[in-house]
C-alpha cells in the first residue's frame, strides 16, 4: 500500500470516528463542508418537514419506497416506521460518507443503501429484484444540479414509477415544483413553516393510463 494510500485511509478513519462521537449532524455538516454544492444544505430537515412530506404516501400499497440523497438517513426512521413489515426503502445517495454512515446505523433488513446517482435509479432499482417503485422521495438540491443531469433523473423517476406512484420533493426554492409539473400528470403542492429556512412540499402523481 502507498504512502498517499495509508494517509487516505487514516484520515477516513479519524474522519469517521470524530464525526461517530458527534452524532448525525456532524457527519452531515462534514459531508456540507466537503461538498457543499452537492449537499447544498448546512443541517437537516426538521421532523415537521418529514411528517408533512411523508403524510399523503399510501403506505398499505407501498413495496419498494425509493429516496435519493438521504444524507444521514433524516427521512429513513420514519419511512421504516410507516413501511409495510414486507415494504423495502432503498436509499441512493453520490456521498461514501453519507452511505457509509446509514450502512453502519441502520439495523433493519428491509432497508438497502446504495453508493450511486439518482440517475441510474432505473438499473439500481432492477438490480435489487424490482421493477417499479411505487414511490420516489427526493432530498436533492435539484435547483443547482445542471439542467441535463436532472431532467435525466425526472425522465427516469417517471419511468421507474408504477401507474399510481408519486414523486416527492421538498425545496427551500420551486425549481422541484416546477420541474414536478413538467413531468408529471397531477401535482400537488404546499409551503411549510415547520423548516428552517420553510420549504416548498411537491408531490407529482404518474396518472393511471386511461385505456388500463
Ligand atoms: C440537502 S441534502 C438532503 C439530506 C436529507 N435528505 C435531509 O433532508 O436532511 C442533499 C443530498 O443529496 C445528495 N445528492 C446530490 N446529488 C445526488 C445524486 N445525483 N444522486 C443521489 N444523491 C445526490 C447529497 O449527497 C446529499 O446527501
Amino acid at each position: 500500500m502507498s504512502g498517499n494510500q495509508l494517509a487516505a485511509d487514516a484520515k477516513r478513519g479519524f474522519r469517521r470516528s470524530i464525526t461517530r462521537i458527534l452524532g448525525p449532524r456532524a457527519v452531515f455538516f462534514w459531508g456540507f463542508i466537503e461538498e457543499p454544492a452537492m449537499v447544498a444544505a448546512a443541517f437537516p430537515s426538521s421532523k415537521g418537514l418529514v411528517k408533512a412530506m411523508l403524510e399523503p404516501v399510501d403506505w398499505d400499497n407501498c413495496k419498494l419506497f425509493v429516496e435519493y440523497g438521504p444524507g444521514v438517513g433524516t427521512f429513513c426512521p420514519h419511512i421504516l416506521e410507516r413501511l409495510p413489515d414486507d415494504g423495502e426503502l432503498l436509499v441512493i445517495d453520490t456521498n461514501p460518507l453519507f452511505i457509509d454512515y446509514l450502512k453502519e446505523t441502520i439495523e433493519d433488513p428491509r432497508f438497502t443503501a446504495v453508493l450511486g446517482s439518482a440517475e441510474d435509479v432505473e438499473k439500481i432499482v432492477r438490480a435489487h429484484g424490482f421493477e417499479r417503485a411505487d414511490f420516489v422521495l427526493s432530498g436533492m438540491p435539484i435547483s443547482t444540479m445542471p439542467p441535463a443531469v436532472t431532467e435525466n433523473i425526472l425522465k427516469a423517476t417517471y419511468r421507474v414509477l408504477r401507474e399510481g406512484g408519486a414523486f416527492l420533493t421538498y425545496q427551500y426554492r420551486d425549481a422541484a415544483y416546477r420541474l414536478t409539473t413538467r413531468h408529471f400528470e397531477r401535482t400537488i403542492e404546499e409551503k411549510t413553516y415547520r423548516n428552517i429556512p420553510p420549504c416548498i412540499l411537491a408531490w407529482g402523481y404518474k396518472e393511471p393510463r386511461a385505456d388500463g
